[in-house]
């Protein structure tokens, strides 16, 4: 981060004039450096919603909305989906560098050794009725991880801090096909070191006791470029959230289940399981006119899921990237004339060349085609915010141990702009 500049504000009231730093990152927008607004002035900034306001400096992910550019660690998106599996992304959003070849075995290896969960944490599932969203079961298991990884708690210790982040990164897919297995009555199916980490994921979703699981290279490489391009988002809503719980001090597995409860509203990872919703509901391409007319409708709550993004004002390269999986996937499995596909398509063609949307710069988002390719898989959609969190758990941990280890580490702590009734006295009852 370098200062080369600084811009003059003046406080109508008194005329008294401030200098405010500029910043300048790496690439990207410069920012003013308001950490001494309120010394100075008294005043505070209004941002609802952070439209304008960078939350923080970060050195692990960069997006440039309007270029269509996603970088995890300076290295496009495209190439990283291409070229590399999904532990070897999380290596590099965790450590900054690529591993090579020998330092991504035994992070496998590191990996591999913590996927089973404690034994006593199956009785935690019996607590849950059956038809539980795997969402909420989600946010009480990892919760409770922290009740079972007393000895590496100590967040000031980076050994510490390091194994959770292997202990999280390897249990979460164990826990999510927990919660799939527990939903359908099936047996838990414990991890198998033999596989790597996507092919262990689905044998335990899709595995039985009594049928040894078979992966399919097509399938497990679609589900493998998921888990990348869900990996980080910088300071998205969750992300932040995990900063904001982590910067108080509270565990890591805390700190990640907060981000697993900010992901499920459908403004966020809930997306990919409303949009196969609404393309049910359309069920046909007749009806997308009248499903654009209600998205464009402004006393009509209804929005075209897996459409727009608050970064992305061009497109989202991840949608183009999970376009070419859905292709694959539907192709490998013979479903090249899947309705919902070709609805997709025809509702993707259609908005892209309405004014509304044009004029808004809404274009598809990496939801839109997420779940149909999560459906060919077999797998139901009440999972896919659930495979998104396992995706993602490697972005909330590495942006938590980014915040830890900052020299200016504080307490988040925003202000806000108080608009109720001035101080009162308190009426007695009876004249109230
Ligand atoms: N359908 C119809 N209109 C929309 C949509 C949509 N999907 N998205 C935005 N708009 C309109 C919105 O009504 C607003 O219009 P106006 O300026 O007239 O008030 C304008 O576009 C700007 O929208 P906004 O809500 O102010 O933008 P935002 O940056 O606050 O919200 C968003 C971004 C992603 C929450 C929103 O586009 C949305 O709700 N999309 C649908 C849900 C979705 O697909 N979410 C997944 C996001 S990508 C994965 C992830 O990061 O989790």
């Amino acid at each position: 981060m370098t200062h080369s500049n600084s811009i003059t504000l003046t406080n109508p009231k008194n005329q008294t004039a401030f200098d405010m730093p500029i910043l300048s990152g790496t690439i990207g927008p410069d920012v003013v450096d308001i950490r001494d607004l309120q010394k100075k002035s008294g005043m505070f900034t209004y941002d609802p919603g952070f439209i304008s306001t960078a939350s923080c400096s970060s050195n692990i992910t960069y997006i440039d909305g309007d270029e269509g550019i996603l970088l995890y660690r300076g290295y496009p998106i495209e190439q990283l989906a291409e070229q590399c599996g999904f532990l070897e992304v999380a290596y590099l959003l965790l450590n900054g560098e690529l591993p090579n070849a020998a330092v991504l075995e035994s992070f496998k290896q590191e990996i591999t050794q913590h996927t089973m969960v404690h034994d006593q944490l199956n009785n935690f599932f019996k607590g849950f009725r059956r038809d539980a969203h795997p969402m909420a079961i989600m946010v009480g298991i990892v919760g409770a991880l922290s009740a079972f990884y007393h000895d590496a708690l100590d967040i000031s210790s980076k050994q510490h801090r390091d194994l959770s982040a292997i202990r999280m990164l390897a249990k979460v897919p164990t826990i999510v096909a927990m919660c799939y297995k527990y939903s359908t009555g099936l047996p838990f199916m414990y991890p198998q070191n033999k596989l790597t980490y996507v092919e262990n994921f689905m044998q335990m979703m899709q595995g039985t006791p009594c049928e040894s699981f078979k992966p399919n290279p097509v399938l497990v490489r679609a589900l493998e470029r998921i888990l990348i391009l869900h990996a980080d988002h910088e300071q998205n809503a969750s992300t932040s959230t995990v900063r904001l719980a982590g910067s108080s001090g509270a565990n890591p597995y805390a700190c990640i289940t907060a981000g697993i409860a900010c992901l499920w509203g459908s403004a966020h990872g809930g997306a990919n399981e409303a949009v196969l919703k609404m393309l049910e509901e359309i069920g046909d391409v007749s009806k997308i006119g009248t499903y654009i007319n209600r998205a464009k409708d402004k006393d009509d709550t209804f929005r075209l899921m897996g459409f727009g993004h608050r970064v992305y004002k061009n497109h989202d390269p991840r949608a183009k990237l999970m376009r070419e999986t859905c292709h694959e996937v539907l192709n490998e499995l013979g479903l090249h004339d899947d309705k919902l596909f070709k609805l997709a398509l025809e509702l993707e063609r259609i908005a892209l060349e309405d004014d509304y949307f044009i004029a808004k710069k809404l274009y598809p988002n990496v939801d839109f085609y997420s779940g149909i390719v999560l459906r060919a898989l077999g797998v139901p959609s009440n999972m896919f915010t659930a495979i998104f969190a396992m995706g993602r758990t490697v972005g909330w941990i590495a942006h938590w141990d980014e915040m830890i280890s900052a020299p200016d580490q504080k307490i988040g702590r925003p202000r806000q702009l108080y608009t109720g009734p001035v101080q009162r006295d308190v009426p007695a009852l009876k004249s109230r």
